[in-house]
């Protein structure tokens, strides 16, 4: 047995469970929600939406989406463990479909090292896990954590039991990125030889970039093992160097349909907005040489590229642009743009604000940037919504004005004016610069005695009058998390990063990985 049965490629998008793992890509749960809505957009088959166990914001996000999303199955992680699993089909209970992704490592290091367990203890909580889950849907998944250091023998066995107890898709997890694709390819083939009753499950595969190769192992997967799920997440987010990224996938299976033959339910011209959203909200920033999704994608910068693209777009161009919804920057709205525009540019982009105050505080907002800049894109329109909310989610700290000096040969200086719980504070700091100047003003007055692990400006749109996006991630205490603010200013995008990082630290929500 090599290829599967089916041509239908299966895209789990975890970009809101994996994907969160990533050091200061937590979200809140109104972020997850746009997220999963744009992924419902995207036409994902399966959306993870969380690990509901692992603190209660992740289970109210997860119960949110598995009432809003109709057309994608809902999943939730859980480990091999009654309580995990029960909590898991609570939260998926409203979901017209729902799935629960259970797993245990079978690694001889992990169960060791980190379980503590026998082989033969984890074979028996794996298939407890998945009787137990089945008893809540018929949609279960299994994963071997740690499964391409895993040894066949031990994962012949345990994945046997499990596809017995009934768990209908088995995922074969790179874990740490360790896997080498004809290696890891050919280990999936083994195991669905092998396995007498392989062919009641559907096979999937979930890689880590730990080594750059977590799309070519999946593909190997794919094309080797037989598998028929892909585990992704949108831009590669995700621990270390992060998970397989569902675009590079999506666009080498339909731009090399020659090859692989497979067919994907994408919706391809949802992707580069998909990605945006993604980015703006998490604060990591895509890079420019991205594949599919970075600005530079489909620039052609050098002149005899150019010069083809200009005769004949093929020579250059193995995929269109306009195909994964990348458009030219248009300009939207502009300052006499009223509500009702506003509100249906919103619709359009599927932001759906939930109550008319919320509408009425963006449409303010939208004016007073239209007063400042002539034209509006989406962009900023995303980067407006995502500031606003932002700015009442964890409100401890808010912005509200500041002034800055700068000038050449002098230590710049700045004032800031913030809220504490809602009364005003004021403080002044100086710096190495701007940007410096700031956050020692605020420091002044905060003493959260954080430390700065990352300073970024990104350009939102194009042009000098674009607005600047920054991400301020912070550490403390072992907790690591990112604030982004946008403004016109960079300085005041500063400021407002730096205390939307501070709101989170504040918060002091405790979040359990689940693979610790
Ligand atoms: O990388 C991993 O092993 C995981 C599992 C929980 C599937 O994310
Ligand atoms: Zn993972």
């Amino acid at each position: 047995m090599a290829a599967s049965s089916s041509n239908k490629l299966i895209i789990f998008d975890t970009t809101l469970r994996d994907g969160e793992q990533s050091p200061g890509a937590s979200m809140t749960k109104d972020e997850k929600i746009r997220i999963a809505k744009q992924l419902e957009r995207l036409k994902v088959d399966v959306i993870e939406a969380g690990f509901a166990a692992s603190s209660q914001g992740d289970f109210e996000a997860i119960k949110a989406i598995a009432g809003l999303i109709k057309d994608s199955t809902v999943c939730s992680l859980s480990r091999a463990n009654d309580r995990d699993i029960s909590r898991a089909a609570e939260a998926l209970a409203p979901a017209a479909r729902k799935r629960i992704h259970t797993f245990i490592a079978t690694s001889s290091l992990h169960m060791e090292k980190k379980l503590r367990m026998t082989p033969d203890q984890v074979f028996e909580q794996a298939k407890q896990a998945v009787r137990f889950a089945r008893k809540f849907t018929d949609d279960v998944e299994f994963s071997p954590e740690d499964g391409s250091r895993s040894d066949m023998d031990f994962l012949c066995r345990i994945l046997e039991a499990v596809i017995a107890e009934g768990a209908t898709t088995i995922n074969f997890a790179d874990t740490v990125g360790y896997g080498v694709p004809e290696l890891y390819g050919n280990m999936l083939r083994t195991l669905r030889e092998r396995i007498p009753n392989s062919d009641k499950a559907i096979w999937s595969v979930h890689c880590h970039n730990d080594l750059g190769m977590a799309v070519a192992n999946s593909l190997a997967g794919v094309m080797i093992g037989g598998a028929r799920q892909v585990e992704c997440t949108i831009n590669g987010l995700g621990e270390r160097a992060g998970n397989t990224a569902l675009e590079e996938i999506v666009m080498a299976v339909r731009t090399r349909k020659d090859h692989f033959n497979l067919d994907i339910g994408i919706d391809s011209s949802q992707i580069v907005s998909t990605s945006k959203l993604v980015s703006q909200i998490t604060g990591f920033a895509v890079q420019p040489n991205k594949a599919v999704v970075g600005a530079n994608a489909f620039a052609h910068a050098s002149g005899i590229h150019q010069d083809g693209v200009l005769k004949a777009r093929d020579t250059y161009e193995i995929m269109r642009a306009e195909d994964v919804g990348w458009s030219a920057n248009k300009i939207v709205l502009g300052k006499l743009s009223g509500r009702n525009a506003f509100k249906q540019r919103l619709e359009e982009l599927g932001i759906a604000l939930e109550s008319e105050t919320e509408v009425n505080a963006a449409f303010t907002r939208f004016k007073e940037l239209a007063d400042r800049k002539s034209d509006i894109f989406d962009e900023d329109i995303m980067a407006l919504v995502s500031d606003e909310e932002h700015s009442h989610e964890n409100e401890y700290y808010r912005f509200v004005s500041l002034s800055q000096h700068s000038e050449t040969g002098g230590k710049p200086t700045a004032k800031v004016v913030f809220s504490i719980e809602g009364k005003e504070a004021e403080c002044e700091g100086q710096g190495n610069g701007p940007v410096d100047a700031i956050v020692n003003a605020i420091e002044s007055k905060t003493a959260s005695g954080a430390e700065l692990l990352l300073f970024s400006v990104n350009a939102i749109t194009t042009g000098t009058q674009s607005q600047g996006e920054v991400t301020m991630r912070l550490s403390k205490a072992g907790r690591i998390v990112n604030g982004v603010g946008a403004d016109l200013d960079i300085v005041v995008a500063s400021a407002k990063a730096y205390l939307s990082a501070l709101n989170k630290l504040h918060s002091k929500t405790v979040k359990l990985n689940p693979q610790l």
